[in-house]
């Protein structure tokens, strides 16, 4: 569900998310060279690619985890357009029996990049399905029913899975191992996001000074796609009110009016801090209990706010629960209070729990 969780979709009208689907795809990187950051990624990615060209082989199967927004589904398209092949798009949830997975890979071409996003929703039943298919290229049909009942394999072209998930730590075992490659997508840093927003600027033919860009780009939360569109509302209101060209008092002016602050936290981002410092006295606090104190689902904070909060050093994840640390008393102009400044010493701020994978 990335897209719908994506908290910023759920304040969009109808009109200006077809508006944005349109701009989007004007913006989005074609290539590897325009593919912004993510350096370690890209340099793993060329030489793969390059390796799989020369032997005119697929590349291997590919898993690509991280936040939503981070640039998964723009690199899958990516990978499938730097081997010259097709790509087949679908999600977890939309491949609901192991009949649906079938069809899609009976019909491959040899070669085609085939993309499940979201894939840790597939059906137990149909990720069956796709072992034999990555690991064999086979896919094994039942014939018959109860004693008389056999299996048949079918050879299925050889194509690359390139799977995409905002959890790896929810795919099972037997999933995971069968990707050869896996990629852990990063939050982007400032000057990786001022080239992005500059180009995006520069595709939606936007007028924006470098130190316009660079207030977008720090209310992003090291985020694309919060970027691409913070960039279309402040154009909106640019366009309203200072002839269309985006400044630093333009951005600023802009984001503040959608409560985005000057770090890029939101209401919930702030709504959460305040909840774990004021109803919680900074924590430990647990998932769940954060989550119905905020009325936001569990899901959503970890995926969507928590990595930035994390990031910024607001908040820990310790084995007893998530804990607020000073610089988000600070942000939040709240108190600490003393006996918190005993304990937060054993916490390092960006600290967190180790997950699988
Ligand atoms: N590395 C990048 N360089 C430039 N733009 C990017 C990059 N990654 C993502 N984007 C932009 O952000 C948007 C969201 O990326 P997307 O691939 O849909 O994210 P995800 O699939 O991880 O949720 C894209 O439309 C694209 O314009
Ligand atoms: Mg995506």
């Amino acid at each position: 569900m990335p897209e719908a969780l994506d908290k910023n979709d759920r304040l969009m009208t109808a009109k200006t998310r077809d508006e944005d689907a349109e701009a989007e795809r004007s913006i989005r990187p074609r290539t590897l060279k325009n593919y912004i950051g993510q350096e370690p990624i890209k340099v793993s990615l060329t030489i793969y690619l390059q390796a799989a060209l020369c032997r005119r082989d697929p590349l291997d199967h590919i898993l690509l985890y991280g936040p939503p927004g981070l640039g998964k589904t723009t690199l899958a398209n990516i990978i499938a357009a730097e081997m010259g092949r097709n790509i087949r798009v679908t999600s977890g949830p939309a491949i609901e029996r192991p009949g649906d997975l079938a069809s899609i890979l009976t019909n491959l071409s040899a070669g085609d990049v085939l993309f499940i996003d979201e894939i840790h929703r597939m059906p137990r039943v149909v990720e069956e399905v796709l072992y034999p298919a990555m690991e064999d290229f086979g896919l094994d049909i039942m014939i018959g029913k109860g004693p008389t009942a056999k299996s048949i394999r079918l050879d299925l072209p050889k194509f690359t899975l390139v799977g995409a998930t905002t959890r790896a730590g929810l795919l099972t075992a037997p999933l995971r191992d069968r990707f050869g490659i896996m990629f852990r997508l990063e939050l982007y840093t400032h000057e990786e996001l001022c080239v992005i927003l500059t180009n995006a600027s520069k595709a939606l033919s936007v007028r924006a000074d470098p130190d316009g860009v660079a207030e977008i780009a720090r209310r992003s939360r090291g985020t694309p796609r919060i970027a691409n569109r913070l960039l279309r509302r402040v154009r909106d209101y640019a366009q309203v009110v200072a002839r269309g060209v985006i400044t630093q008092p333009i951005a600023q002016d802009a984001l503040s009016l959608q409560a985005i602050d000057e770090l890029g936290l939101d209401r919930v981002d702030r709504a959460m801090l305040e909840a774990m410092i004021t109803k919680f006295s900074g924590g430990p606090v647990g998932l769940e209990t954060l989550a119905a104190a905020t009325s936001e689902d569990p899901g959503t904070i970890e995926d969507v706010y928590e990595p930035y909060l994390m990031q910024m050093g607001f908040i820990a994840r310790t084995p007893r629960g998530r804990v607020a640390l000073p610089a988000a008393y600070r942000h939040m102009g709240l108190a600490q209070p003393e006996t918190d400044k005993l304990a937060e010493q054993d916490i390092k701020p960006g600290e967190q729990l180790s997950l699988p994978l």
